[in-house]
């Protein structure tokens, strides 16, 4: 078992769209012999779209409303990369992802630096505490000044960084980038076939004269005085730094001539950790060894297979073995499941799982039964603390079509926002009985109404609203109530009663945030 646990390495990739994620993803299954030609699996996903028995809106959209999960091998590791939805398919489901991650990625354009939607996933991994590794990405084109890249993370993320690559140029060609771990120049070849094989580098030290040759006296001048800077001014290398998710370690390469990949896999795999215990409820803590077996839902997917409306949980399991026919209690309801048919992922297929372990995820079959957040236990009364409700960003007023549906639609929505596919939130009762719904990613939107039609019979209308930020808010309710009377502002409860004000601008939340000493605002509600 500790063979297996140590050899799991389960990882999520937060960027920006463009950053070159799906690149990325695909070199990193080209590493792991998972596919032998990269380029394959953008092209399987167009083919397969003709054929595709998805949700329809999946078809008409021709995007994924589903993340999945790629597990492959590499090296004797079995790594799980759980793939977080980021073009108009970002939604809740994509924070969710991180809470089953033990470490991230961080990948960004070597133009663009820090953007907005890595920022936001920086800070649930943030909140976690998870290791994350950054590829600076494309530099086999001109991008922004390294120490600048450097400085942007370090200063807009309040994360700390150490790079163990550092580029090397001459004037805007990149030539290759030099491993200060290893010491070694790796020279970079932009190769014949786009990086569509492994890509065969050549490496040497700093003393080594086809090195020397290819770089000239010039460059190894000036690299030699970067690594000098980087040595004095920069951190130091710090292993248990980089586990505590307080300093990343930086590599610069390029996804798509494959340059950079296999360094930072081999020292993500170095350095990232196996499956840590993981904390329940009541403070104590499963270690991934223990014998039974333990997990927990983070995220549903319905209607992945219209023909037979079913729904998948996923589940990461955080300790114990997992067979086919396993009999587990949900510890939210007592309920008993047996666990008969359930799927590992890879990319599109789905295959039966006949053996896993802590670190991996599992897709089971659910009739309604299970909720985002629920422990799945072989040994009693665990419960693994919950997923929190990250704050939406997309907010609208649910009207149905029908008013004699009123009662499907109430029912829908309880449950949809129990499944987690969208938040619910209410007025005060005088206000009005008109329920409010609020989106991660607007996506969602089009999912809830698809599903209220058709699996509540209440076909509803969104009446948009303007507020772009939601705040949990903590303090006395005569401040609540007179901060949420500002202008652009609107005071909501969710289904737990928890008070949210909604706000019309980032400077309305700025400014209550700054001013307002009697309350505290959170964008991830516990
Ligand atoms: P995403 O999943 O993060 O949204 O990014 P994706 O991999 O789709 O990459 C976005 C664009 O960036 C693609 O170009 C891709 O080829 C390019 N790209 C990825 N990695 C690198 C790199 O290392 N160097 C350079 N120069 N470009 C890179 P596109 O033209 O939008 O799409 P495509 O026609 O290549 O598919």
């Amino acid at each position: 078992m500790t063979r297996e646990v140590d050899r799991r390495r389960t990882f999520a990739i937060i960027s920006h769209p463009d950053a070159g994620k799906t690149t990325l993803t695909e070199k990193l299954l080209l590493y792991g012999g998972a596919i032998h030609l990269a380029g394959s699996v953008k092209a399987r996903r167009a083919e397969r779209h003709a054929t595709s028995d998805w949700m329809e809106l999946e078809k008409e959209r021709g995007i994924s409303v589903t993340s999945s999960v790629l597990q492959f091998d590499y090296e004797g590791y079995r790594i799980n990369l759980l793939d977080t939805p980021g073009h108009q398919d970002f939604s809740e489901d994509t924070y969710r992802t991180l809470v089953a991650s033990d470490s991230a990625i961080m990948l960004l354009d070597n133009r663009k630096g820090v953007e907005e939607q890595t920022r936001k996933l920086f800070e649930v991994c943030k909140l976690r505490r998870i290791p994350i590794f950054t590829f600076v990405n494309k530099c086999d084109r001109a991008g922004e000044d390294p120490l600048r890249l450097l400085d942007d993370v370090e200063s807009d993320l309040g994360l700390r960084c150490f790079p163990v690559s550092w580029p090397i140029h001459r004037g805007n060609e990149f030539l290759g980038v030099y491993d200060r771990l290893a010491g070694t120049v790796s020279l970079f070849d932009r190769g014949g076939d786009h990086g569509a094989r492994r890509a065969q580098v050549l490496a040497g030290g700093l003393e080594d004269q086809v090195v020397l040759d290819r770089l000239g006296d010039q460059v190894v001048a000036r690299l030699r005085d970067d690594l000098e800077l980087l040595d004095m001014a920069g951190s130091e290398f710090d292993a248990d730094a980089v586990a505590a998710g307080e300093l990343s370690p930086v590599f610069f390469g390029s996804a798509l001539t494959n340059f950079g990949v296999e360094p930072l896999l081999r020292r993500f795999l170095e350095f990232s950790p196996p499956p840590p215990p993981r904390r329940t409820e009541d403070g104590a803590e499963i270690e991934p060894g223990k014998p039974e077996f333990t997990g927990f839902v983070f995220k549903i997917q319905a209607n992945m297979d219209p023909r037979h409306r079913d729904r998948i949980a996923f589940v990461r399991i955080c300790s114990g073995r997992f067979e086919p026919g396993l009999g587990v209690r949900n510890t939210r309801t007592g309920s008993l499941l047996r666990l008969t048919h359930p799927q590992q992922f890879m990319a599109r297929e789905r295959q039966i799982v006949t053996e896993a372990w802590a670190g991996d995820v599992i897709g089971i079959h659910d009739r309604g039964e299970l909720r985002i957040g629920d422990t799945l236990s072989a040994d009693g009364e665990v419960r693994f603390g919950g997923i929190p409700r990250f704050s939406p960003e997309h907010f609208a007023r649910v009207r149905v079509a029908d008013p004699l549906r009123r009662k499907q639609l109430d029912t829908g929505l309880r449950q949809l926002s129990e499944e987690g596919a969208a938040q619910v939130f209410h007025e005060d009762v005088q206000a009005g009985h008109t329920p409010i719904v609020g989106a991660v990613g607007l996506l969602q939107f089009d999912v809830l109404l698809h599903r209220l039609e058709h699996e509540y019979g209440a076909r509803a209308m969104l009446d948009r609203l303007d507020y772009q930020f939601a705040r949990w808010v903590d303090g006395p309710d005569a401040d609540i109530r007179r901060v949420a009377r500002g202008q652009g502002r609107l005071l909501v409860y969710d289904t737990r009663e928890r008070p949210l004000i909604l706000f019309g601008s980032r400077w309305a939340l700025q400014h209550s945030e700054e001013r307002e000493d009697a309350l505290t605002f959170h964008s991830i509600a516990p």
